[in-house]
């Protein structure tokens, strides 16, 4: 029987249509009116989300060729995230749930990154070493069972994609930056400028992505706008072989102190290409399966959302109708 799942935890707002770990619709509908602000701005996120979330459920059912009367349940990212926009999904989740006296699956949006590696074809199990690389976080995730994860490691201050983000805008790109570094980045020489290693000397499981940030900020005020624009694509080759070193260098890390049968990614950062090929390098030489997902489900979407939430406690009705939405808290899974 299949499973609808909502995601609206930031700016994508998203449906997917699930029957175990099969996906049969996945739909994404990203919100292009925060690229004039350079960030999501949450109050317009989560007013896109009202008017985004009934036809973005409308084409999921139809695109997966099945009516709110076969649904058996219905999944919804309760957190972290901005919390209006989380709210919208919770309470769209609750209005489909709770005349149909369905069972409302609230699920955590961190493990909705990893879960979208329990998703078929070719289905990763427990346990595994995650990499979860997002806009807000950035984790090294020991997966253990399907319902949540241990944290290895995190960052001390910006995660990955945020600094992404604000080294494009600094280059002149449009939001979000992480694809159109990437781009921009395959036609220049990652050595052009030295950028720090940060954390290389620290033996533990942590990243920093601030001082990183704060050396293109020096780099590009010595450069002058011109400047700046003349070296943009060496300089966004740079930044991400920065950020890709430091990634990929706690991954291994990791390795050395466990050891895990499987490395997985997840997060939009995990959509990047180098980043895919320095974990697969690392594993290959390791000789550790590597599990690539596919791109769009590393990104923000709901058939991850669905995927983990076949893990979680079904709420019943009426129970769920106060349930609340979190945009903090709990980031182990649970
Ligand atoms: N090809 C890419 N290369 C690098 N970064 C990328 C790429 N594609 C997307 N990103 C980055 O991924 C981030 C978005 O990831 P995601 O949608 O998982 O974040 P989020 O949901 O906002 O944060 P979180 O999951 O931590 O709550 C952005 O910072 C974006 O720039
Ligand atoms: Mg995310």
């Amino acid at each position: 029987m299949p499973l609808l799942a909502i995601e609206t935890s930031c700016d994508d707002t998203c449906a997917a249509v699930l029957d175990g770990p099969r996906v049969l619709s996945n739909v994404i509908s990203s919100q292009s009116e925060h690229e004039r602000y350079g960030g999501v701005v949450p109050e317009v996120a989560s007013r896109h989300h009202l008017e985004l979330a009934v036809p973005v459920v409308d084409a999921a059912l139809a695109d997966a060729g099945v009516t709110f009367g076969d649904l058996d349940s219905v999944a919804v990212t309760a957190g972290p995230g901005l919390i209006g926009a989380l709210l919208v999904g919770l309470s769209t989740a609750k209005a489909i749930a709770a005349p149909r006296r369905l069972p409302l699956l609230p699920t955590n949006h961190l493990q909705g990154h990893v879960a979208a590696n329990f998703l078929e074809p070719d289905p990763l199990e427990p346990p595994f070493l995650c990499l979860i690389a997002s806009g807000g976080h950035t984790i090294l995730a020991g997966v253990r069972d399907h319902q949540s994860f241990e944290i290895l490691g995190e960052t001390l201050d910006d995660a990955a994609g945020e600094a992404i983000d604000k080294a494009a805008r600094m280059l002149g790109l449009g939001f979000p930056g992480g694809p159109e570094l990437e781009r921009l980045a395959a036609s220049g020489d990652p050595e052009a400028f030295s950028f720090p290693v940060a954390m290389s000397r620290d033996p533990g499981l942590g990243f920093s992505f601030s001082g990183l940030k704060t050396a293109l900020v020096y780099i590009c005020r010595d450069l002058g706008e011109d400047g700046t624009a003349e070296r943009a694509a060496d300089l966004a080759a740079g930044f991400q072989a920065a950020v890709v070193g430091q990634l990929v260098s706690k991954v291994g890390r990791a390795l050395d102190a466990e050891a895990w049968p499987a490395v997985a990614l997840g997060g939009g950062v995990a959509a990047n290409g180098p980043l895919r090929e320095a974990v697969s390098s690392l594993c290959e030489e390791r000789g550790i399966p590597f599990k690539e997902v596919s791109r769009e489900l590393c990104t923000d979407n709901a058939a991850m959302i669905g995927s983990a939430a076949r893990f979680v406690d079904p709420l019943v009705f009426p129970d769920y109708l106060s349930f609340d939405a979190f945009a903090t808290g709990p980031r182990g899974g649970r």
